[in-house]
């Protein structure tokens, strides 16, 4: 067998990637290891989103040449490919920067990793390839898929058309595509079959899926969850990301209708005051979320919410920023994710006047204040309360195990070892600043209190 060690930065969706590339390299002999020292491939599946995310990859291949040189010294060979968005991004630049890279290919284009891997063995020198077949790429995956663990991501949609001004997402993993029904159906009847319970669906835009179903029309990301939550095993169903201009009226139905439809929804709004969100090309208004949010909460009361967040995006004033932090206050979130502004070449906010970095860095820490103690509050709002746990894999402690709740909270119960792949209910005892520990509901009657 062959050593295969994949390094994944970014998004599930790299995650997503990362895995199938896997699949695809193991009947050519490569076996998945932990580390990168004598591997005969690495690949760095990247991301391109911020600055930082994308810096990594350079120093990251800095240490790996060192390490194709020890290899090529005990006469062995390692090869170095870089896939994921800094590869669509750069190209050949990656190859010019570090000539120890053999192979560069872009996220629509790594089916193609074998040949790749064939024409480098056959004719040395390097292989570069960029093109966007997406429809190509998911034919040609291969049908056999390696699982993890009792929870999966599936992509079921790639790309994005809505070019905000701030981000690469449109140029890195090109136009919006949605996978046909049939196909995303079948994977996750493997998925199921090989014991997952929990499945989430991805795409850059998973709320503006429309592939089209077996009837020949184009169904919607609703659709698509009513015909999965029918799958035999597949007892949760989760998705994102999501954009708020695409929350059609059936998928909040379905919230409030699809048991297996887990009560927890990715809506990132970046920012709260409109100016901002016109520059960002957001395509909606404060009030447009605040309402949305509103009906969502409506068909589902309990849902645990969560965003993205961009602070000192070019322009933002004080007052703007202030209309972010009331948002925030007014929607209440659970969990969140929020950045600086990164100027990204080549999307149009990169090449207006820019925000002071120590102003940026307030703004982040104010806000991540008041984030921080949304989160805590939601959490503590748990105590005390009886829910479902998938348990994922065993904690720290002996006869731990650690899952997540239906709000996608980490939760930790002891004697529950033997449980991991089910769901079960448990009451929530304690809550620590990053998950939950929890008491078995019926320590004794463990098998019966399986769902
Ligand atoms: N498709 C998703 C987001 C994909 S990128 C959506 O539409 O919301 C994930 C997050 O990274 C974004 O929501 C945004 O908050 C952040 N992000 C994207 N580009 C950024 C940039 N140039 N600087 C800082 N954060 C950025
Ligand atoms: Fe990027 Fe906007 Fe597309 Fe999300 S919707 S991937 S933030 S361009
Ligand atoms: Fe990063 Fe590309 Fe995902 S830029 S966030 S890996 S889509």
């Amino acid at each position: 067998m062959k050593k295969l060690f994949i390094k994944t930065y970014g998004c599930q969706m790299n995650v997503y990637d990362s895995a199938r590339m896997a699949d695809l390299l193991a009947p050519l002999g490569y076996a998945p290891a932990d580390a990168p020292d004598a591997a005969d491939m690495v690949i760095l599946n990247t991301c391109h989103i911020r600055e930082k995310a994308s810096d990594k990859v350079y120093s990251e291949l800095g240490k790996l040449k060192v390490l194709k040189e020890e290899k090529a010294e005990a006469g062995g060979k390692m090869l170095i490919a870089v896939a994921g968005c800094v590869a669509q991004a750069e190209g050949a630049e990656i190859i010019k920067r570090q000539g120890a890279v053999d192979i560069v290919v872009g996220p629509q284009s790594y089916h193609r990793l074998p040949e790749l891997i064939a024409r480098i063995n056959r004719d040395k020198g390097h292989a570069l390839d960029t093109d966007f077949p997406v429809e190509e790429k998911f034919d040609t995956l291969p049908e056999e898929i390696g699982t993890n663990g009792p929870t999966a991501f599936l992509t079921v949609q790639e790309g994005c058309d809505k070019f905000c001004t701030f981000c690469v997402v449109p140029y890195t993993r090109g136009a919006e595509y949605s996978r046909p029904v049939a196909q995303i159906e079948r994977e996750a009847r493997k998925l199921a079959e090989k014991g997952v319970r929990e499945i989430t669906l991805l795409g850059q835009n998973v709320n503006a899926f429309n592939g089209e179903g077996p009837d020949g029309e184009a169904w919607s990301l609703a659709r698509l969850v009513r015909k999965l939550a029918a799958i035999e095993g597949l007892d949760r169903i989760r998705y994102t990301t999501s954009h708020p201009r695409d929350m059609s009226d059936d998928l909040i139905e379905a919230h409030r209708d699809i048991e297996a439809l887990m009560p927890y929804l990715h809506l990132p709004v970046q920012s709260g005051s409109d100016r901002i969100l016109d520059g960002m090309n957001r395509q909606h208004t404060r009030d447009d979320y605040l309402r949305l949010v509103e009906r969502i909460r409506a068909a589902r009361p309990d849902i645990a919410l969560s965003s993205d967040f961009i602070v000192g995006f070019p322009g933002e004033t004080d007052k703007d920023f202030a209309d972010t932090m009331r948002l925030v206050r007014e929607v209440g979130y659970a969990s969140h994710f929020s950045f600086k502004y990164s100027p990204r070449p080549g999307t149009p906010a990169s090449t207006q006047k820019q925000i002071a970095e120590d102003v940026k860095a307030a703004r982040l820490e104010e806000l991540q204040t008041l984030l921080f103690a949304q989160q805590r509050a939601f959490n503590e709002a748990c105590e005390g309360m009886t829910m479902n746990v998938l348990f994922e894999k065993p904690g720290r402690q002996a006869a731990q195990a650690i899952g997540r709740s239906p709000f996608l909270q980490p939760v930790h119960a002891d004697d529950a070892a033997g449980l991991i792949g089910k769901i079960v209910p448990v009451t929530i005892e304690k809550v620590f600043p990053n998950s939950l520990s929890a008491r078995l509901l019926h320590p004794s009657r463990v098998a019966e209190a399986v769902s």
